[in-house]
């Protein structure tokens, strides 16, 4: 590590020493959102819709924010979303990200474009899911989730909001691809590089099932004996629908507005689908997730725990796995300076009471 190295004090600090450290193409793929990026600056501006309405005079000698998601004890209602390719942000890649959650005992997702494999990572031992892209050779999609079975992935998220790639005008610019000598992992395919394209937006064309359906989702049910989770839900209907057929939980997610731009903002979904289904089912949020208070905000809203994405890539870039491990711990702090602050010891206390909606 360089001697100039200060050690960043918030998530936006480590936003601007990644941004110098990355190759402009790397750093373009992160950060981008879909066309005009409507979508991703709404998900940030969601949240300052919300301020907090502290309680006062309650005991916070005692903090406790451990969750429980799905059978699994979390110290911090903070998981690590599924992204591709890692190994842009740190040689280590998705290896240094896995050991992060295991060394802050929360639960990794691994996409299905990871440029560490499925095995290589389940030697971590961090408690960890699977990210499924589906593609129309289904062969490749029933190996993928028996291989996730038999290394240990304790559960697999369907991500629903990508039939195409979202068009991140950056990335069609800089004909977006992967350097030498990095592949997708699970595959040990190259990515075909494009002629005047993002060489993934390509890809998703040609390889991912545009065609997936409702009973999809039901024959993968009968597959396999993991719980399975739905990414990308952003309406009432899709997750009762989700309900019905007995999908174990959602993610009320975006995609961190890199998909549909001019999509609503996650963060304004997810009252409504977690009022009309969080009983019954695990409901988990992302997008825009950059403080403590914006996790708080996301529970007070009837989110079960929260996924975080672009953070985790600028922790790995700064300073590899050491530097997702403070990304996690500055949001953990925060979060417990939040509950203090609103009298919350416990995450069950939370909830829409500790909120004030502002329409401007
Ligand atoms: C993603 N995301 C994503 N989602 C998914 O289901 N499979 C994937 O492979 C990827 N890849 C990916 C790469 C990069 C670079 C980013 C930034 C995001 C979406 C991700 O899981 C999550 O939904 C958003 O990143 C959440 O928003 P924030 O926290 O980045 O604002
Ligand atoms: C992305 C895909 C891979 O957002 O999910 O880039």
């Amino acid at each position: 590590m360089s001697q100039k190295y200060i050690q960043p004090i918030n998530l936006f600090e480590y936003e601007a020493l990644a941004q110098e450290r990355l190759s402009p193409i790397a750093w373009s793929y992160y950060s981008s959102g879909a066309l005009d990026q409507i979508t991703l600056q709404e998900n940030r501006k969601a949240f300052n819709r919300y301020r907090l309405l502290p309680k006062m005079l309650v005991d916070v000698g005692q903090r406790d924010c451990s969750v429980n998601i799905l059978g699994n004890i979390h110290p911090s209602p903070v998981l690590i979303a599924p992204m591709a390719f890692q190994r842009l942000a740190n040689s280590k890649g998705e290896l240094a990200t896995a050991k992060a959650a295991a060394q802050a005992g929360t639960t990794m997702i691994l996409s299905t474009l990871s440029t560490q494999s499925i095995e290589e990572v389940s030697n971590v031992g961090c408690n960890r899911w699977f990210q499924l892209y589906i593609h129309k050779d289904r062969t490749i999609t029933y190996n993928l989730i028996e291989r996730a079975k038999s290394a240990g992935y304790s559960a697999l998220v369907v991500t629903v909001d990508a039939p195409i790639l979202g068009r991140r005008e950056a990335d069609s610019r800089n004909r977006f691809s992967l350097p030498q000598g990095m592949d997708l992992a699970n595959f040990r395919n190259k990515l075909p590089s494009s002629a005047n394209n993002s060489a993934l937006f390509d890809y998703f064309v040609d390889q991912i099932d545009p065609c997936l359906s409702w009973h999809d989702i039901e024959h993968f049910q009968s597959l396999t004996d993991l719980p399975i989770l739905l990414k990308g839900i952003l309406r009432v209907d899709d997750a009762q629908r989700a309900l019905e057929i007995g999908v174990k939980g959602i993610i009320v997610s975006n995609h961190g507005g890199r998909q549909l731009d001019g999509a609503i903002a996650s963060l304004v979904a997810l009252p409504r689908i977690a009022q009309a289904v969080g009983q019954d089912m695990t409901v988990l949020f992302d997008g825009g997730i950059r403080r403590g208070s914006d996790i708080f905000k996301a529970l007070a809203l009837g989110a079960k725990a929260v996924l975080v994405g672009r953070p985790i890539l600028w922790g790995l870039s700064v300073n590899g796995s050491d530097g997702v491990s403070h990304v996690l711990e500055i949001l953990q702090r925060e979060l417990d300076e939040t509950q203090a602050l609103t009298g919350c010891p416990r995450i069950e206390d939370i909830n829409s009471e500790f909120l004030e909606y502002f329409t401007s």
